[in-house]
């Protein structure tokens, strides 16, 4: 897949990538530091140090708890003093903890799916908030899901029915104050094995079977009837965030071969 770079695309832009340890973020931050970008990598994984070392010398990491509001302060306040201020923030934390169909959830397992895949983006939206206004404007970028239609993580499909609830919703409130806000609604993205994984308990046997059921419905659901890569979620993510998007907002653009969650 092609993996292009816009030479100075994000030259003069300060952005914020939550979750940028690994997965998606991680693509996405190190590409926007490659485009020219000065970038904060935000993750609570202690490797994000090494991630952004790598990334070279414009690119800063914040170790956070973004499931906390402190956590996601925090990180949008050492961005503001490290770089400035702030033109773009990518809420990209997230993903569904476990597989399984709802009524076999329990009830903390429930509140865990809606912390990790709504808490962050709704905090993160708040605090960055005061540093677009100080700027004059900004531009947010949420990572949604194509699972607000799927099987057996309904409490992460409710989580990103929320985050497209968001991002709507903000972006009416704020494109008067020269603030755009979207969204990217991936399908499943293959990657490398994860150094953290989404559920640090592990996959019991039946969770691993219906793994199996949901990776079979997501693939049947896309017309083009595979996962995508990462570097297709970076691409579409990195242009919404860019100017070249300067009269897109309020979308939730679905990148998912065909499936339109
Ligand atoms: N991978 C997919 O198939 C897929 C499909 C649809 C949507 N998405 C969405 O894309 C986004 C990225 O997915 P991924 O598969 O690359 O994720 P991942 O699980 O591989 O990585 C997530 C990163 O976020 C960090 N993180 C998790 N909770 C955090 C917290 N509370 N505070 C700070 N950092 C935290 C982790 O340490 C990790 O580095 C998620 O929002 C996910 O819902 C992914």
């Amino acid at each position: 897949m092609s993996t292009a770079r816009f030479e100075g695309r994000f030259a003069g832009k300060v952005l914020v990538v939550t979750g940028a340890a690994q997965g998606i973020g991680r693509a996405v931050a190190i590409r926007a530091a490659e485009e020219g970008g000065q970038v904060l990598f935000v993750d609570r994984a202690d490797f994000v140090a090494e991630v952004a070392t790598a990334a070279g010398e414009n690119a800063a990491a914040f170790k956070a708890d973004l499931e906390t509001y402190e956590g996601a302060a925090a990180a949008m306040r050492f961005a503001a003093e490290q770089f400035g201020g702030i033109d773009i923030l990518i809420n990209n934390v997230g993903g569904a903890i476990r597989m399984r169909p709802y009524a076999e959830f329990e009830p903390q397992q429930i509140d865990a799916e809606i912390r990790r895949s709504l808490m962050p983006t709704l905090y993160c939206c708040h605090t960055v908030l005061p540093h677009f206004f100080a700027r004059g404007g900004g531009t947010i970028v949420n990572v949604s899901s194509n699972a607000t239609r799927g099987i057996h993580r309904v409490p992460y499909s409710a989580a990103k029915g929320g985050v497209n609830a968001i991002t709507q919703s903000l972006a009416m409130e704020l494109a008067e104050r020269n603030i755009r806000v979207v969204a990217t609604a991936p399908g499943g993205t293959e990657a490398p094995p994860r150094r953290i994984p989404r559920n640090t308990e592990g996959d019991s046997e039946a969770e691993k079977a219906w793994m199996t059921d949901v990776v079979s419905q997501v693939k049947q659901s896309s017309f083009m009837k595979r996962y995508g890569t990462i570097e297709e979620q970076a691409a579409p993510i990195l242009f919404l965030a860019s100017d070249e998007a300067s009269y897109i907002t309020g979308s939730v653009l679905p990148v998912a071969g065909g499936d339109l969650g």
